[in-house]
């Protein structure tokens, strides 16, 4: 089976490549990591010459352009990454009769909802990035509506963290930097680990033996279970790094809250990130006899602190 991986360099694509290394699964597996370097993904005849030249039966596509504030000013190269290029997997998926697992974001929400996001819900993204990545869950779809072969998961998630710049090292740094830090504490969402993200995708797409099997095309929300606030992570963070022994200028007492209004940035985000986990939950417990909710679906808490505290044995703190 030939697997081809976008984004060997980002958060989710090394989070997938530790996984494969680490796992026997798939036995018959020949996998190919594919970054900037090998593939520009916002060049169309680039990506269709890997893709016939390849011929993967599997493609994950952990690649995309990511700088939310950036993308209000490079809207075409946005496009290109975000909504063109994953249409181009999900026509070669759909005319080969593969599998495709995508990634999309909670930034497709406005964050007006009151309570969690379902899959069906209205998607009103209010920057670039959140409507790059809304088309490319569109196109997707529009290309699978016609009953063609294969199949496709998106997976949204949101405020992913891992080997990469993220959130977390941010605050980090900048707690070793300076005496006090103002988080927003009034937009709401979910940390997810990069790692736990890679491992719940593939439960979707592989049986426990290895092999790929069929399941639901369509849009899933992965995340942990759970809920928080900017504020609320960074909080957890600076204390969690203290407790493991690093040595910070700011204290967890000096994380001052602050509204978003007071912290404008180029790209809008949603007050609201919160997105229900039940569709996947119940995908996989039909798949799984032994699925337990609380050990697949952790709470964010434990993840967090578990990366801290291994950023902090790293020495990278
Ligand atoms: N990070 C988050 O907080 C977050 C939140 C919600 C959803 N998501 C989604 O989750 C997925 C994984 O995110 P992530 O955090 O792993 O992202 P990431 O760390 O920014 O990695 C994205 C990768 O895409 C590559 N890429 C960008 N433009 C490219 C191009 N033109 N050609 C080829 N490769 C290109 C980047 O290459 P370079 O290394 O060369 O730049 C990078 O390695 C994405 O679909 C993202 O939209 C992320």
């Amino acid at each position: 089976m030939n697997i081809l991986i976008f984004g060997k360099d980002g958060q989710l694509g090394k989070a997938f490549k530790s996984l494969f290394d680490a796992a026997t699964l798939p036995s018959d597996a020949n996998i190919l990591y594919v970054g900037r370097a090998e593939c520009d993904l916002s060049n169309e005849d680039s990506l269709v010459t890997l893709l016939t030249q390849f011929s993967p039966s599997l493609i994950i596509n952990a690649s995309a352009y990511t700088a939310v504030d950036k993308a209000e000013t490079e809207s075409e190269l946005v496009y290109a990454v975000n909504a063109i290029a994953p249409e181009i997997m999900a026509r070669y998926v759909a005319k080969n009769g593969a599998t495709l697992l995508h990634y999309s974001t909670d930034y497709v929400f406005d964050g007006q909802k009151y309570g969690f996001y379902l899959e069906g819900d209205i998607c009103n993204p209010l920057g670039v990035y959140g409507k790059s990545k809304a088309a490319g869950e569109k196109a997707i779809s529009q290309v699978f509506s016609a009953g063609s072969k294969g199949q496709y998961a998106i997976f949204r998630t949101s405020w992913v963290y891992g080997d990469g710049g993220n959130f977390i090292r941010t605050i980090l740094r900048l707690a070793k930097e300076r005496d006090e830090l103002k988080i927003i504490q009034d937009q709401y969402g979910v940390p997810t680990s990069a790692d736990w993200l890679a491992r719940v995708s593939l439960s979707l797409a592989f049986n426990q033996q290895g092999d790929l099997i069929s399941f639901p095309s369509g849009i899933y929300h992965a995340v942990p279970a759970g809920e928080t606030t900017w504020h609320g992570l960074a909080s957890l963070v600076v204390q969690t790094a203290i407790e493991a022994g690093a040595v910070l200028k700011a204290q967890p007492s000096a994380i001052k809250p602050i509204l978003a209004v007071e912290y404008p940035l180029p790209a809008p985000r949603p007050m609201n990130s919160r997105m229900s986990t039940d569709k996947l939950q119940a995908t996989l417990a039909r798949s799984y006899n032994d699925f337990s909710p609380q050990s697949v679906f952790p709470q964010w808490e434990g993840m967090v602190r578990e990366y801290v505290r291994k950023l902090v044995a790293d020495g990278l703190v």
